[in-house]
């Protein structure tokens, strides 16, 4: 697991001329870095959403690298109380950047006094308890808040208003797929074809953190199997070895489209009935390859 932290943070490109895709979110955040290094201000909040693997947390180190600021990363879950907040905010120096990942699932007590920290740069703070208690109001330096959300129709309206610039995010096409393959492995140090890469994109269901998983399994099986360059032929035995099929399907989702179709005849069916057929947790999370 650390090795694939380590590996996956040299995967990630560091600038956005090296992000591959999302060509319309790219001009977009790129407009606005350039507008707002020009006009000498603090970029505004941003959000960005879209499915795990698209590349959120990549963009947000991005946009930090691009205006050359700090970037703090949390996450909605970590933020469990007030005084979570507060702590990292009146760390903020002027221009910092604060990455809030899952910024849908925050605390609605937290959620709200993030409000007018990012409104008004002020922090509220209850000192004392019961008649004795009193707000004490704290000026923040400007910063910039990147929220990332896999689910942005959970985000309340409030929150969601209170972000200048919203990207969106969807899924990679295979050429795009195809080329951060290639990209990452002259990162990895291994030497790949064109079509071997093109058909680990196209199993790769839009989605890099697939592709780049894919490419490290597809390279073991090359290493052991004696191939130097992984061409169309290493690429699919080590796929079909990996048990994910023509449309990028792994054991675990044939079983499940297995259930709907054969077991329930693709009528409509219950999670809890879909979980207990599978002896699957509903809270299932996709296995790593
Ligand atoms: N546009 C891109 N170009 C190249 N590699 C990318 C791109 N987007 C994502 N990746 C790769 O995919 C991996 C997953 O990206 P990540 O930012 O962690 O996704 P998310 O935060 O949306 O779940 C990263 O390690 C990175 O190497
Ligand atoms: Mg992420």
């Amino acid at each position: 697991m650390d090795e694939d932290i380590i590996v996956d943070s040299s995967l990630r490109p560091r600038f956005l001329k090296e992000y591959i895709g999302q060509s319309k979110v790219k001009q977009q955040i790129g407009l606005f870095i350039e507008a707002s290094k020009k006009k000498g201000e603090v970029l505004d909040h941003v959000l960005i959403s879209g499915p795990p693997g698209l590349g959120k947390t990549t963009l947000a180190q991005i946009i930090a690298n691009e205006l050359g600021r700090n970037i703090i990363f949390t996450s909605g879950p970590i933020l469990e109380k007030k005084g979570d907040l507060a702590g990292i905010l009146s760390s903020l120096e002027e221009g910092d950047i604060l990455f809030i990942d899952e910024i849908h699932r925050l605390n609605p007590s937290v959620e709200e006094s993030l409000y007018s920290a990012i409104e008004e740069f002020r922090l509220d703070i209850v000192i004392g308890k019961g008649n004795s208690s009193r707000t004490v109001s704290i000026n923040l330096p400007q910063f910039t808040l990147i929220g990332a959300t896999t689910k942005a129709g959970m985000l309340t309206s409030p929150m969601l208003s209170r972000f200048g610039i919203v990207l969106s995010m969807d899924y990679y096409d295979e050429d795009s797929l195809k080329q951060i393959i290639k990209r990452s492995a002259v990162i990895i140090g291994v030497e790949i074809t064109d079509e071997a890469a093109f058909e680990i994109a196209r199993r790769s269901r839009g989605t890099p953190r697939n592709a780049n998983r894919l490419l490290k399994r597809v390279h073991d099986y090359a290493v052991v199997n004696g191939g130097e360059v992984i061409d169309i032929d290493t690429a699919i035995k080590a796929l079909s070895f990996l048990g994910i099929d023509e449309d990028g399907l792994d054991v675990a989702d044939r079983r499940y489209l297995d259930v709907l179709i054969n077991k329930f005849n693709c009528r409509p069916v219950g999670l809890n009935t879909i979980s207990s057929a599978l002896s699957e947790s509903k809270k299932h999370n996709r296995r790593d390859y």
